[in-house]
């Protein structure tokens, strides 16, 4: 640590994941620790909101000590404290907004307020140090897939989002109809691997007027009407080929709005972030389009696309050096939008 170097201790909690991290300067992750909730919402086969209130409660200073300690810093080492305040679960939001008062008001640094996806689209600049503004995001998780022009640090115009489902949500419940367990993205993606991604043509829905919008319930819808055809008739089907075709429909839609955006804007540098944009097939098809059209990827490693708090220190850095700050009336916003 420089004398001159910013060191941020980042929270988030708006969903399953209770996590803490210490990052200097947007890109350094000295530490970012992990509770995963993902073992208990499994039993009931997605979050249950009030059960995850509760297990942050039980792990957030424990992480939080993790952090710190694992970063080798003490609680006054750091300049700020970084907090997801929305968009999420209220109820899990508001255990990491109310840590991070604490902190803050106990160590005497400001507290930065911060979009959770403004953070994943920050998990970017972590492992690709000379990445800047202005760039294309792509940010598919379980809760959003929004299409983002990243203009510059802390400044997002939202091209598209979708009208219903997250393309998170589609993976989810593709693979409880299939009966593979939540949280689904993971399990159809590994099954794709072993399935014919042409053996059924599921649709790709495109919003008329609106090119960078996504749709995801047709698909899903479709996938449901497919198996339920299949057992009316009592015809068998290949569960392989379901996920590997329903994994392809979602995975082009996603690859062709965002190329598209990039070619309407003159934009060459695009990135993806949240957990969908783990899945091995967005990102073989999303390098492939990108080497096509001569653009360049940005992807973070699969830990950094998920929910974490390495994220929120790196989008939470670019805020506080923007002079963001927020008073200890900060509230948990469920519904928070991204960029105004
Ligand atoms: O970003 P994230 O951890 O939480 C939200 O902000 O929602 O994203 C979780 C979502 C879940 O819907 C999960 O099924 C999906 O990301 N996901 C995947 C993969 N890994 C996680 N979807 C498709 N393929 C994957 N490999
Ligand atoms: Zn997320």
């Amino acid at each position: 640590m420089d004398m001159k170097d910013t060191a941020i201790l980042a929270i988030e909690s708006s969903c399953d994941e209770t996590a803490a991290a210490v990052v200097v300067n947007g890109r350094d992750v000295k530490s970012n620790i992990i509770a995963s909730q993902i073992d208990i919402h499994k039993i009931y086969g997605g979050v249950v909101p009030e059960i995850a209130s509760r297990k942050h409660i039980e792990k957030i200073n424990q992480v939080v000590d993790e952090a710190l300690s694992v970063a080798d810093m003490r609680l006054k080492d750091v300049d700020a404290i970084c907090v997801t305040y929305g968009p999420g679960l209220v109820g899990a939001l508001l255990v990491g907004v109310g840590m991070a008062k604490a902190l803050s008001y106990a160590a005497g640094r400001p507290l930065v307020g911060v979009h959770h996806i403004e953070g994943h689209i920050s998990a970017n600049y972590i492992e690709n140090k000379d990445l800047e503004p202005p760039f294309i995001c792509l940010v598919a998780s379980g809760g959003h897939s929004h299409l983002v022009h990243v203009l510059d640090y802390g400044e997002y115009e939202v091209l598209g989002r979708t009208r219903d489902d997250a393309a998170g949500e589609a993976f989810d419940k593709v693979a409880r109809a299939i009966g593979l367990g939540y949280p689904g993205g993971p399990k159809i993606d590994a099954l794709s691997k072993e399935g014919n991604s042409d053996a059924i043509i599921f649709p790709r829905a495109s919003i008329e007027g609106a090119p960078y919008d996504f749709s995801f319930s047709g698909v899903k819808s479709a996938v449901l009407n497919y198996m339920n055809g299949c057992k009316m008739k009592g015809e068998a089907y290949v569960e392989a080929d379901i996920a590997a075709s329903f994994q392809k429909a979602v995975v082009e839609v996603l690859v062709s709005h965002t190329i598209l955006a990039a070619e309407d804007l003159g934009i060459s540098k695009v990135a993806i972030a949240g957990g969908v944009a783990c899945n091995s097939g967005l990102r073989r098809a999303m390098s492939k389009a990108c080497d096509e059209n001569k653009y360049r990827l940005f992807m973070p490693s699969p830990l950094l696309c998920t929910d974490n708090a390495a994220m929120i220190g790196a989008a939470g850095f670019y805020e506080f050096k923007k002079g963001v700050r927020h008073g200890l009336d900060l509230n948990a916003i469920p519904n928070l939008p991204l960029g105004g």
